[in-house]
């Protein structure tokens, strides 16, 4: 029997609702299977144990995390207690640098059952291919003179190398798909680091000739996310248009909810992280009500991981079974709970036992 060992951080608000409850699943998972276990091992890093400590993690998290076969996190972000760059720079974002996770995978669909607040929504189904350790997100830069003189100067740091990473696993994934390949630009206004994009992209697109390709401003792209999703199939961006994008590919499934997202370590040196696209929820957290299907698609991605897609498959297909049959937490437009979400979904996962 394979046992992964996963390292479980919910992290802030509605994290500490969706995570315990795909943990439920991902457990009714491994009954089903029979083959398969899951040791989770949990860490309440966050920013309540920033209050308590002066830090988001011990000095040691990572060396702790670095053992495990995967990280399962929920969200990080209280800004009541502690500003978010203060936060972020110090769990999330730490961990995805740290331990290389350089591309983020972000995959939207058409989900049945859902209502999609596209007018006319056609069977879409994309991955955005997010660069997950550059770009925008950079240290360089700084804060300068005060008072009416005071400048702030974030520098965007893109290296062939980052770039290019990006655009080959793009192109790999589109090989395993329908073989196509969106770019998302913003060379015409972005004066050094987007021509460079361009640049790298047009070289890696000749080792690529089965694959079809196409260009687009992100401004136009965003607007074609909403008009023609169903054209797409890989979509590569930067760290920043890859952020945007995917809570944008969330909302046109019905709910930023329901997006999950994988953090991807391509060579196998560290741990990989799987966490959902949306945030902690401030708004809605402690009512019981978040939705939890973000988590548990992700969960269905770590599955994917490790090389259990059969599992990761069904999963899936239950998943949107329970939404079709209406069982939907209220920003889909339903009544229920976190908990009878997941409830509904372990149960029928089991019927397949
Ligand atoms: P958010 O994603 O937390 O929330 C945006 C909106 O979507 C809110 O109205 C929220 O109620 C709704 N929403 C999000 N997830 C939902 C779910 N599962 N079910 C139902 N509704 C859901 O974004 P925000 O408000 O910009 O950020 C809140 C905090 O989360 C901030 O501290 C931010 O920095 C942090 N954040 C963390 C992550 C992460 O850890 N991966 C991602 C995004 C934001
Ligand atoms: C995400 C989040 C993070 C990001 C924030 C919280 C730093 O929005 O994972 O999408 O921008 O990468
Ligand atoms: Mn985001």
């Amino acid at each position: 029997m394979k046992k992964w060992e996963i390292a479980v951080i919910p992290g802030d608000g509605i994290g500490k609702e969706v995570v315990p409850a795909a943990l439920d699943v991902l457990q009714a998972v491994a009954d089903v299977h029979g083959g398969i276990a899951f040791s989770f091992i949990e860490f309440s890093w966050s920013c309540d144990y920033y209050v308590e400590h002066g830090q988001m993690m011990p000095d040691d998290g990572l060396s702790t995390l670095r053992n495990f076969d995967a990280i399962f996190l929920g969200a990080v972000g209280n800004p009541k207690l502690v500003p978010d760059h203060i936060s972020l720079w110090g769990l999330l974002l730490k961990i995805r640098r740290e331990f290389e996770q350089v591309i983020n995978i972000r995959p939207a669909k058409y989900f049945r059952g859902l209502s999609s607040p596209l007018a006319e929504p056609r069977d879409f189904d994309f991955i955005v291919v997010r660069e997950n350790s550059e770009g925008e997100y950079s240290e360089v830069g700084g804060r300068i003179h005060r008072g009416d003189d005071e400048i702030a100067i974030q520098n965007a740091v893109f290296t062939r190398k980052g770039t290019e990473r990006a655009m080959r696993y793009a192109f790999e994934l589109a090989r395993k798909r329908k073989g196509h390949v969106t770019s998302a630009t913003k060379s015409n206004g972005i004066f050094h680091t987007m021509p460079f994009w361009d640049e790298v992209f047009a070289d890696v697109k000749r080792d690529y000739p089965d694959v079809a390709t196409a260009s687009y401003h992100i401004d136009a792209l965003a607007a074609f996310f909403v008009t023609r999703p169903h054209t797409f199939d890989v979509v590569v961006a930067s760290n920043l248009f890859g952020d945007i994008l995917t809570d944008l590919g969330g909302a046109i499934m019905g709910s930023i909810g329901i997006a999950p997202a994988a953090n991807i370590n391509v060579n196998g040196n560290y741990p990989s992280m799987f966490e959902p696209v949306h945030g902690s929820a401030p708004d809605i957290y402690g009512k019981g009500i978040a939705n939890p299907i973000g988590q548990i698609w992700t969960a269905k991605l770590m599955l994917d991981h490790f090389g259990e897609e059969e599992l990761g498959a069904l999963l899936l297909r239950v998943v949107e079974d329970v939404t079709a049959d209406g069982v939907k937490t209220p920003d889909l437009g339903g009544t229920a709970a976190t908990k009878e979400v997941a409830a509904e979904i372990c149960r029928r996962l089991r019927e397949h036992a």
